[in-house]
């Protein structure tokens, strides 16, 4: 997290104090560095320069429309898996021509509004989904590109919710099908078959996986040549990890210099789908600490975020580094350090952000929850009635609000009394 750091014990946004934005926008709160998104994205495009390919932002990861616009300022695709998600994209900037759109269901008016404003692509998990772009496009008279999602059976060796190239995952054409499905979408009128993608996993934190899927959709691609179907670009979805405690993924120019040199003088083009790698490492969440309570064999530091804002302890077991915006001065009264659950106040056991963590509280501090930047906000959710956080962009030394917190208002806008 190179752009937050400790200066004078003070944990910085770039160069400005992360206390400073938690009194300013109150907690809990998302925080983006402008500059580590912008770096992070550069790292896949600088790797690629001087190729014709696309790096389209996962934007499920992050889909705060000024964190699409930073993004489409530098010239990046979108991957999109709702019409929502498209909509954002255009909203924000984005050009629909740089679009993907993934998800193993669309819906026939999505499909409608992404060819009204003519997508890069659709990548296609079934045949029962080609079939309904052919029809869909057949009414619109026009002819949709097409890739589709080969499924690899690859173990991406992450977390098992978020493993996706395995046979029993729901996602994708099963790769020994694939063939088939070319064919039959090759005789249809109102689809063109423009590319070939996956995406196994995940927080992968080796290149291996990466390197056997490509093995088994550059021997199909080779196949479906020698049956008269010519395929340009291989997409390979997102899944680069990123450093959460003591990880050491691949960097962005790693992986890709491995990708560019398994695909040697083959001329296709690349599609990158990455979200975490872009945005994990880019904000954290500040929360205040409202209660300490000692249990006799625990100690809880009760905070003003909790699951609800950030779900990945609870969903996946994940682990976020939590840490003080004020580091104490060793030796001082207070600097006294105790193992703490540190636990929000929705009513369940498993509202918790961290546990057994060694640190100084006094009811008051405020707390970052690293890495916060990729499944967190989009995640988010109003369980217990809890309006969700606000979100702040932080450039150099200013603080820009980029999502107000939600009001009461926000909440119950929509729902209605029965009339007697
Ligand atoms: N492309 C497709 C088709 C995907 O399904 C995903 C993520 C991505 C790209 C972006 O993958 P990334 O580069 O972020 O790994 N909520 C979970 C992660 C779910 C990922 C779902 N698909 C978490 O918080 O860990």
């Amino acid at each position: 997290m190179d752009s937050f750091e400790y200066r004078d014990n003070k944990l910085h946004c770039e160069n400005l104090p992360l206390s400073e934005v938690a009194r300013q926008f109150g907690t809990p709160t998302y925080v983006y560095s402008r500059e580590a998104i912008e770096v992070a994205y550069l790292a896949y495009a600088n790797a690629l320069e001087g190729r014709d390919d696309m790096v389209c932002f996962a934007i499920k990861a992050n889909s705060n429309l000024a964190v699409l616009n930073i993004l489409a300022r530098l010239g990046a695709g979108f991957d999109v898996v709702s019409q929502g998600e498209l909509e954002r994209v255009l909203k924000a900037g984005g050009k629909a021509e740089r679009v993907v759109f993934s998800g193993v269901s669309k819906q026939s008016v999505e499909i409608r509004r992404a060819l009204e404003v003519g997508i890069h692509c659709f990548n296609i998990e079934s045949e029962a989904e080609l079939e309904r772009i052919d029809q869909v496009a057949a009414q619109q008279g026009k002819v949709a590109p097409i890739s589709f999602r080969v499924n690899p059976n690859v173990d991406a060796g992450t977390h098992p919710y978020i493993s996706t190239g395995l046979k029993e995952n729901k996602f994708g054409i099963a790769i020994d099908d694939a063939l088939r499905i070319y064919q039959r979408a090759a005789s249809l009128k109102h689809v063109k078959i423009i590319g070939m993608d996956c995406h196994i996993g995940s927080q992968l934190t080796e290149i291996a996986p990466f390197m056997d899927a490509m093995d088994k959709l550059l021997t199909l691609i080779d196949q479906l040549q020698e049956a008269g179907i010519s395929i340009e670009h291989l997409d390979l979805g997102g899944g680069l990890g990123v450093c959460y405690t003591d990880e050491v993924p691949p960097t962005p120019g790693e992986y890709i210099a491995a990708v560019l040199e398994k695909i040697g003088d083959r001329p296709l083009k690349l599609i990158f789908e990455p979200g975490r790698s872009i945005v994990a490492n880019a904000g954290v969440l500040l929360t205040e600490v409202e209660y300490l309570k000692h249990n006799e064999s625990k100690n809880f530091a009760i905070v003003d975020a909790a699951m609800n804002d950030m779900l990945r302890p609870a969903l996946y077991s994940a682990y976020l580094e939590i840490v003080p915006l004020m580091l104490r001065e060793a030796g001082s009264t207070d600097a006294v350090k105790h193992r703490y659950d540190i636990v929000g106040p929705v009513c369940e056991t498993g509202d918790f952000l961290g546990k057994d963590r060694e640190l100084s509280l006094c009811a008051g501090d405020v707390l970052a929850v690293c890495s916060a930047g990729a499944y967190g906000f989009t995640m988010s959710s109003n369980y217990n009635t809890r309006t969700r956080a606000a979100e702040v962009m932080v450039d150099d030394n200013q603080a820009y609000e980029i999502r107000a917190r939600e009001s009461f208002a926000d909440l119950i806008k929509g729902e209605k009394l029965l009339p007697n």
